[in-house]
């Protein structure tokens, strides 16, 4: 019994296109990004539950504000096991820099509430993770469309549309996705809040650039059907362009942005609910993502990251 243990992971997911107007119906692809992730690891340890995290090390009951929606569903699924809130600690390690808008928050949810469900030996269906991980994304976010989670759960790339059932969406593609970070904090929260404000106060010009950024998402899905690069890269840019009218990017997202289209970049854009946190830019070769990526790096971004598009799949 006292080397009882529970072990949950997640991953990291990147949106494509279609962030910010996901959350009025419109289409968004997203996929995995196995190469970011978080193990959650439950002990038991005799006492008061003790976290440890990036962001908080001590009491669960200490945690800081912006770990609420986490120690919330914490709370409530050992309650709703019946079970005593004592007696164990819970050991976060994540390779997700959080809040850059590759769903970091997301994932540390799903990875505790599988590594609970495990520890208390139930059985967890996707459906039930879903519910609980909207429990905490609910309180981080506000009004989040779900893709996150979505994506976190099933691993594998979607075409999703809010409140709709799943279109996954496998593909493989002659082209590399750079993944570069500001090491800015992004401010999820504070941009879905001012796009819901943009629409509220010019309903005009707020919905038409939600519709012209689901326009682009279907676009881009017929472009990687084509296998059609230059076209996909073409809307990832025009995309980061009505994503900044909208007023969700920064002059960090925008400069490496720009550094990426200045060296032959075929697109770019931000990726995630902006204002810091990632951009993303497609590479016809694994060259000149290499290039880029020296580019970016030399230019203010933290970290970078090269998916081959070629092996974009369940379980990369
Ligand atoms: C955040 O990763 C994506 C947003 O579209 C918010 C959401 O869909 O919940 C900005």
């Amino acid at each position: 019994m006292d080397n009882k243990i529970g072990v949950g992971t997640g991953i990291g997911k990147i949106i494509l296109i279609g962030e910010h107007a996901v959350v009025y119906g419109q289409p968004a692809l997203a996929i995995p990004f196995p190469a970011t992730k978080i193990k959650t690891t439950i002990r038991r340890k005799k006492g008061s539950i003790t976290l440890n995290c990036f962001f908080h090390q001590g009491l669960l009951s200490n945690s800081p504000k912006k770990l609420v929606g986490l120690v919330s569903v914490i709370e409530q699924i050992v309650h709703s096991f019946n079970e005593r809130l004592e007696d164990f600690s819970i050991d976060i390690e994540s390779s997700i820099p959080p809040e850059r808008g590759i769903g970091s928050s997301a994932a540390v949810a799903i990875a505790t509430i599988r590594a609970l469900y495990d520890y208390y030996n139930r059985p967890l269906t996707d459906d039930e993770l879903f519910k609980w991980a909207n429990v905490s994304e609910q309180i981080v976010h506000g009004n989040p469309s779900g893709i996150d989670m979505s994506i976190i759960i099933g691993e594998t790339p979607l075409y999703y549309i809010k409140g709709k059932a799943f279109v996954p969406f496998t593909f493989k593609l002659d082209a590399y996705l750079i993944v570069a970070d500001t090491g800015e904090l992004g401010q999820t929260q504070a941009a879905v809040s001012s796009v819901r404000k943009l629409i509220e106060s010019n309903p005009e010009e707020g919905k038409s650039l939600i519709k012209q950024l689901g326009v682009l998402t279907n676009r881009v899905k017929v472009s990687i059907e084509k296998k059609d690069v230059v076209k996909l890269g073409q809307s990832m840019t025009k995309a980061h362009s009505l994503l900044k009218k909208l007023g969700v990017s920064n002059s960090s997202l925008d400069r490496l942005v720009s550094v990426a289209l200045d060296n032959e970049a075929l697109g770019a854009k931000l990726t995630g609910g902006g204002r810091g946190g990632c951009i993303i830019a497609l590479a016809s070769t694994i060259q000149q993502a290499d290039f880029i990526c020296d580019k970016l790096l030399s230019n203010g971004a933290k970290n970078t990251w090269i998916l081959d598009m070629e092996l974009i799949r369940n379980g990369q």
